[in-house]
């Protein structure tokens, strides 16, 4: 008897598994370096709150347990938080999970799903996952082109992917544009606002999108614990839906998806609120220093609303520089042409991040 292989369906082996950076540890390891600094995966350099540490060292002893499978008392917390509903949120395993969730619950084959190009790369994969078709509009100068989104919309199209502020250019669409966006598209088509980097955003920019939830019943705000709360290792993001979509969710996803130490860690970092705001502080104004520091160095700079920077660096290769500049113990994004992305950790790490840029790029001068 020949000995055939399980078939895996074409549509996944179409998906670009997502290439995961080594361990720093590793990193330190095999270049001889100590102290690495990793600015490539826009986490919070100030980690979680002192509060949220304290919660979950005393919830250690829950692992035992299966976790509460409705996030009952976060969505509870979350709900006076947003000054919504419980019932109104959805809670996952990172908005990732969320992300490939509506994915599932939404999309047929042949759908078509509608994002900008240099976006966030899950909204690239869940069309993939679901054999359903990818149209991503080119961006301008660096912002999501709504006005290019909206000629795109075709009858087929399902879902609406926009990150806001985007992930890797930092860029935000301004409310009226976004509203005037939303208004075009046809009730039947979901409309993601994935606001991962909300907190960090200017408030006046970023409106008050849960608002449209009520108001239009095709649009979901996605927002996370992972960056501006500090908690990307518990895996935890959520997000305001209107009815037909938090009954869709529930039904896809597993039913332990989210476990109890994210659901406690999330809680106390709401309560944790003086942690949060210096954490958005440090990356408004770090991003300020180091856009300038940059700017400087030739670098030109993308206005961000983000706790990290996207820039075209003076330099040709962008994965060669990353690799220098990892040599130098820097860890940084590189994307395609000469493109970087940088998450701007503490004062005394992204200082460390300049020297180490001027010593590599005096290195290719001489
Ligand atoms: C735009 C955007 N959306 C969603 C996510 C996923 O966040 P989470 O950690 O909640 O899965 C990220 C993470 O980098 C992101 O940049």
């Amino acid at each position: 008897m020949r000995l055939g292989q399980p078939r895996v369906r074409a549509c996944v082996r179409s998906i670009q598994p997502y290439q995961p950076g080594k361990p720093v540890e590793e990193v330190e390891r095999e270049l001889g370096i100590r102290g690495a600094v990793k600015l490539a995966s826009n986490e919070n350099p100030l980690g979680p709150a002192p509060l949220v540490i304290q919660a979950l060292k005393q919830a250690a002893g829950l692992a035992g347990v299966y976790p509460d499978a409705g996030c009952y008392y976060l969505r509870q917390a979350l709900g006076q938080h947003l000054k919504l509903r419980a019932e109104e949120i959805i809670i996952g395993n990172g908005s990732d999970e969320l992300l490939v969730l509506l994915g599932l619950a939404l999309l047929e084959p042949g759908d078509e799903v509608l994002t900008s190009q240099m976006s966030f790369v899950v909204y690239y994969s869940v069309p993939r996952l679901m054999n359903a078709k990818l149209i991503a509009v080119p961006m301008r100068n660096y912002q999501i082109d709504l006005e290019a989104m909206a000629r795109a919309l075709t009858r087929k199209t399902r879902i609406i992917f926009i990150a806001n502020p985007n992930n890797p250019t930092g860029t935000v669409v301004a409310p009226g544009s976004l509203r005037k966006f939303i208004e075009k598209v046809p009730g039947k088509c979901l409309v993601v606002l994935d606001e991962a980097y909300y907190e960090y955003a200017d408030s006046r920019i970023m409106g008050q999108t849960p608002d449209l939830v009520r108001e239009r019943k095709n649009v979901v705000v996605l927002r996370t614990f992972s960056k501006a709360y500090g908690l990307a290792g518990l895996r935890i993001g959520y997000g305001v839906a209107p009815k037909i979509i938090v009954d869709a969710i529930e039904r896809v996803r597993e039913p332990f998806n989210v476990n109890h130490l994210a659901q406690i860690g999330a809680r106390a970092a709401l309560k944790a609120r003086g942690h949060m705001r210096q954490s958005v502080e440090l990356a408004r104004a770090e991003r300020s220093r180091m856009g300038k520091a940059l700017a400087g160095m030739g670098f030109k700079t993308v206005p961000s609303q983000t706790n990290f920077i996207f820039a075209q660096a003076p330099i040709r290769d962008s994965q060669k520089f990353s690799v220098d500049l990892m040599r130098e113990g820097i860890i940084i994004r590189p994307f395609a042409g000469s493109h970087v992305r940088i998450t701007m950790g503490t004062r005394v790490q992204n200082d460390k991040m300049i020297r180490a840029v001027k010593r590599v790029l005096g290195n290719y001068i001489n």
